[in-house]
């Protein structure tokens, strides 16, 4: 049986991703925490043809959940996962409030951490399998206007980085998908411009992505260049400019 999993389905990038790609596979389990949510998403999903539609409600921040919630995913092999929740860090608020830094490092790093490597290991098992996870521009520097968030998601993206190495001689496929601005109820207080993509088209990406067998997806693809440049700033000059 070919199986999709998503964990944080109610996610705008993953529901439009879970809209491409369901009908192509057999079973589709959506993991999340809002449960009348996630029971819309999959009226919606099995509308769009899809045929076994299952839901998990979990915290997925409470890592403690995890292995319970890799027993009921991985009852049958898994082809492709999708890790997809997080939430945009309040870098004032970290300032005055270590808790909730300490919090929203769990959400947005440690907690995708600990799952990408328990869903590895199942997938390591089986000798095969795709785990794309989303990460995030903001992890390749940080800069000033959002350290917090940048700094959970350059952990993820540079333990994905070492998983997969660790997975190539498994059969198991690793993704990092790094979107830039994308228009979704994260980033609802934001005035939009010409950089700003619609989760539509991030789906589309990680869709063509995940078929190549990529290691590291920017999407829209012209981030991958606003990155390189931001990165090759000296350190020097990067520290004077308000970003
Ligand atoms: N939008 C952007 O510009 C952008 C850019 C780069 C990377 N990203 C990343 O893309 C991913 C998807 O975000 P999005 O843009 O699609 O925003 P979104 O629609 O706001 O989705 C974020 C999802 O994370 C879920 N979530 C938060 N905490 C959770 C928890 N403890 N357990 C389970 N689910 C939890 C939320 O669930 P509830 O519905 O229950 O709140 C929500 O569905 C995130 O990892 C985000 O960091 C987004």
């Amino acid at each position: 049986m070919n199986t999709l999993v998503i964990f944080g389905a109610t996610s705008a990038i993953a529901q439009a991703y879970v809209n491409r790609v369901a009908n192509r596979y057999d079973k589709t389990i959506l993991v999340a925490r809002n449960a009348e949510a996630l029971e819309q998403i999959a009226t919606h999903t099995r509308v769009l043809g899809a045929t076994t539609v299952e839901v998990v409600v979990a915290d997925l921040s409470n890592s403690e959940n995890h292995p319970s919630l890799l027993e009921k995913t991985f009852s049958s092999t898994v082809d492709c996962a999708l890790i997809a929740y997080g939430e945009l860090t309040d870098q004032q608020r970290c300032a005055q409030d270590s808790g909730y830094a300490l919090q929203q490092m769990q959400l947005n790093g440690s907690s995708t951490i600990s799952l990408s490597a328990g869903v590895a290991r199942k997938m390591a098992e089986q000798k095969s399998g795709t785990l794309a996870v989303i990460s995030s521009v903001a992890g390749d520097r940080g800069r000033r206007s959002n350290y917090h968030y940048g700094a959970a998601k350059g952990a993820v993206s540079i333990f994905l980085s070492g998983l997969r190495s660790d997975m190539s001689t498994q059969g198991v496929q690793v993704l990092t998908i790094k979107p830039g601005f994308v228009d979704t109820p994260m980033t609802r207080e934001f005035k939009k411009g010409l950089l700003w993509a619609s989760a539509d088209k991030v789906a589309e990406d990680i869709d063509n992505a995940v078929g190549k067998g990529k290691s590291v997806l920017y999407t829209p693809w012209f981030w991958r260049y606003i990155m390189l440049v931001i990165k090759l700033i000296p350190e020097f000059i990067f520290k004077r400019l308000p970003l």
